[in-house]
Parts: structure tokens; sequence; C-alpha cells
């Protein structure tokens, strides 16, 4: 299959997301073990890093779902936030971690910190497959980073760019103006 002409370069490979994704697993079993833990995956992108995440998780652990809106069909953040579809259960009392794609500017994370705070989890942390901390806005903090990276817009492993790439295993830059 030829490569698509918006695809740049690798930033990530599969084997190199894999081995940091073992360790971040391991850490976390880690960090809760004799606990257990509720994994709140933010949908689209991260359902990748928690579908591999969560097999090399060595404690009991239950998941659930929010969607939420940042960019819509563009590559920078609106700051305009939406819940799409929120949990399904409640999180009092829960150690909960939010698995996240990628943080970027940090306010789609501080709003969602925020909202899911006021539902009294016993504990709230981040687990984010990605950060560019160039970019940004405010001091929220992620227990866990997977890579950090360039200010650079980034597809694969689960990323969209306008719903596009998700599929790729690795993870790619994009030239926004080929898309
Ligand atoms: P933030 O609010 O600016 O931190 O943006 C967070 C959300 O924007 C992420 O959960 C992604 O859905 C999306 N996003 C930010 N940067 C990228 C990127 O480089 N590729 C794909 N999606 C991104």
């Amino acid at each position: 299959m030829s490569q698509h002409p918006a695809l740049v370069e690798h930033v990530l490979t599969r084997e190199e997301i894999q081995a940091r994704v073992v360790e971040l697993g391991a850490q976390i079993s880690a960090d809760y073990a004799g606990r257990e833990i509720t994994l709140t995956c933010v949908l689209k992108g991260g359902f990748v890093f928690l579908a591999d995440l969560i097999r090399e998780i060595t404690i009991p652990c239950s998941i659930d779902f929010m969607v939420i809106s940042s960019y819509g069909t563009g590559t920078q953040s609106s700051g305009v936030v939406r819940i799409l579809k929120d949990l399904d259960g409640p999180i009092d009392e829960l150690d909960v971690i939010v698995v996240e794609d990628i943080v970027d500017s940090g306010l789609t994370l501080s709003y969602l910190l925020r909202n899911l705070k006021t539902r009294k989890p016993a504990s709230l942390e981040v687990c984010a497959l990605l950060a560019k901390p160039a970019r940004l806005e405010n001091d929220v903090k992620c227990r866990y980073v997977g890579f950090e990276i360039p200010d650079t817009f980034v597809v694969g492993y689960g990323l969209d760019a306008a719903e596009r790439f998700r599929e790729l295993p690795d993870i790619w830059s994009v030239d926004e103006a080929k898309l």
C-alpha cells in the first residue's frame, strides 16, 4: 500500500510504543499494588492505548469511557470542551486513572479533571501516551507520560487528523497542507 502524502515521518515506531506501554503498565501496577483501579478512557483517541495498556496491568481494574469534543475537524484546540458521552457509572471512592492519547494545550484535560474531581474519586491521576510540553497552556499534571514530543501534529495509534489515520500502528507527523 502506498503511503499517504500527508504522512511526513515516523515520530514513534510500534516497537518503541510497545516497549513504553509495558513500562507504564508495570509502573501503574506497582504504584497501585493491593488496590483496584478504574481506567477512564477518553475517546476516541485513547482507545488503542487503553487496549494495549490494560493488558500490561497486573492488578484488578475496570474501565469506563468518555467522549469529549475538543478540536472538531481542525488541528487547533478551540478551548471549548463538551462531554458528548459521560461515564456509565459513578467514580466516588474509586482510584481513577484518566487514560488520554495526547496532552497538547492541556485545556481538555484540565476541564476533564475539574469535572471528575467534583465526583469525589478516592484518587485521580492521568496517564497520557504523549505530551507536547512546548504547547502546554496551564499547569495540568500527568503522573504518567509515555513520551514527550515536539510541537508537531501527529497521527496514528488511535490519533486522527479529521478522523483519518487512527488505524496506523506507528505514530507519524503530518503535513497539514496535504491532508
Ligand atoms: P488539548 O486540549 O489542546 O490538550 O488537546 C487534547 C486533544 O486534542 C487530544 O485528546 C486529541 O484528541 C487532540 N490532539 C491534540 N494534539 C493532537 C495531535 O497532534 N494529533 C491528534 N490529535 C491531537
